[in-house]
């Protein structure tokens, strides 16, 4: 059978330049291993879907060419996809921080991406495997299927347990783009026996400034049975390698709250004034750490700015992070260098494209990885 376009995965990405290029008089074949479509939508911003954030802008993804993402967020915006879900009649509200959800479920975002996908024609084949890709005479084949456009959306490894792969390495490689080592990414960190106090502390989540190589992100953390999780410690992973710290201002204003503390409590101890400020475990264990016995007024200003310091820079060293079973995205991917930002294809092979997590774009938490499925989705579906 001929198409014009055949696209592999049926996720944001995928469905959204299949409609893109099915309504624009495209005929489109979407091809999935899985049993339904989106199943990543399905089951994100907690079954309600964080589907774009008022702030996408390119500073906000990670990326081996920072200006990359560029060209596609400025042409289709967070702004034309709500304009979408509102012409759906799908209604949204933004929870923090510019993150829109649906009041409702983020099944009703896969129900709009097949709507829009019916109304361009496009035929979806679910239970499809993939299996060996032909290319020759300016067409591509695969599953039987032929066309001049082959469009790569098979999104990252992250959360293999729900049909996740590393299919995109694979192919971009046959046909000779480069890939960016994949690493996981809006993932908890683990911490090891040397700071297994902080283990002990799992349950307790606490407002905080993180910080890795330059980025920093304030929001909450959280403690666990294996480390270090929450939005700020979610964001700041994406930045993380093997050995870097990360650094946490537990307390902002350190030094004033405790020299203040010190003048309107002089017989209290540290645990005390910083349970003033912190949960009460989280205030019993920094005390412990800093490990001043005495009673405040007894102790030194300069030895209270020390302990100060220890609580706006507090550095632990992750052993390593959850994995792809537990982030959120996968940084790295095929290289942009390799692609055209405008249309996203592949430079050296006319008609293949690659769009979404595959491609070594990573969004912030808060809905930035969906509009990049969106953006880069719409980019390759006008260009079939
Ligand atoms: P996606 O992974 O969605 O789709 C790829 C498709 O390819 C899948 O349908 C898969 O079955 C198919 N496929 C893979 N391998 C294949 C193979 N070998 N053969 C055939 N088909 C294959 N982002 C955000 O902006 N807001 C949010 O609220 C959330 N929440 C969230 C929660 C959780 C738990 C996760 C894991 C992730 C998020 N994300 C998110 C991230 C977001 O889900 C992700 O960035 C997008 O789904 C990426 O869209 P893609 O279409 O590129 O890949």
């Amino acid at each position: 059978m001929l198409y014009d376009a055949i696209i592999l995965g049926a996720g944001g990405a995928g469905l959204l330049a299949a409609a893109t290029a099915g309504q624009a008089g495209a005929r489109v074949l979407v091809l999935d291993h899985a049993d339904r479509p989106g199943r990543k939508i399905l089951i994100s911003g907690g079954g309600r879907c964080n589907f774009t954030n008022m702030g996408a802008a390119p500073e906000c993804f990670l990326s081996g060419n920072p200006h990359f993402a560029r060209s596609a967020l400025s042409r289709y915006t967070q702004w034309d996809f709500l304009d979408l879900v509102e012409r759906h009649g799908i209604a949204w509200h933004e929870k923090t921080l510019g993150q829109l959800f649906c009041d409702g479920s983020a099944r009703q975002i896969v129900e709009m991406l097949l709507e829009e996908c019916r109304m361009g024609g496009v035929e979806i084949r679910l239970g499809a495997e993939i299996g060996e890709i032909g290319h020759g005479d300016g067409r591509f084949r695969v599953a039987g299927a032929a066309a001049r456009h082959l469009v790569i959306a098979t999104g990252g490894p992250s959360i293999p347990k729900m049909g996740a792969t590393g299919i995109a390495y694979d192919i971009a490689r046959r046909f000779g783009l480069g890939v960016v080592t994949p690493r996981p990414a809006l993932v908890p960190f683990r911490l090891g026996e040397a700071e297994a106090e902080f283990r002990a502390l799992a349950g307790v989540a606490f407002p905080v400034a993180a910080q890795v190589n330059g980025a920093r992100f304030e929001e909450a953390a959280l403690f666990t049975h294996r480390g270090l999780s929450g939005p700020a410690i979610l964001q700041v992973s994406s930045y993380w390698r093997e050995g870097d710290p990360v650094t946490l201002t537990v307390l902002a204003g350190a030094a004033e709250k405790l020299r203040a503390a010190k003048r309107r409590m002089p017989r209290a101890h540290l645990k005390a004034a910083l349970a003033e400020h912190l949960p009460s475990r989280l205030a019993e264990a920094m005390a412990a750490r800093i490990g001043i016995a005495k009673e405040l007024g007894n102790v030194p200003d300069a030895v209270l700015d020390r302990a100060a310091a220890e609580l706006e820079h507090l550095a632990l060293h992750p052993t390593g992070t959850e994995g792809y079973a537990k982030a959120e995205v996968t940084a790295g991917g095929i290289d942009t260098a390799c692609l055209s930002s405008k249309t996203m294809g592949a430079r050296g092979v006319p008609g293949l494209h690659a769009i979404g997590e595959a491609v070594d774009v990573t969004g912030w938490l808060g809905g930035y990885n969906f509009q990049w499925a969106w953006s880069s989705g719409h980019a390759a579906g006008r260009a079939i």
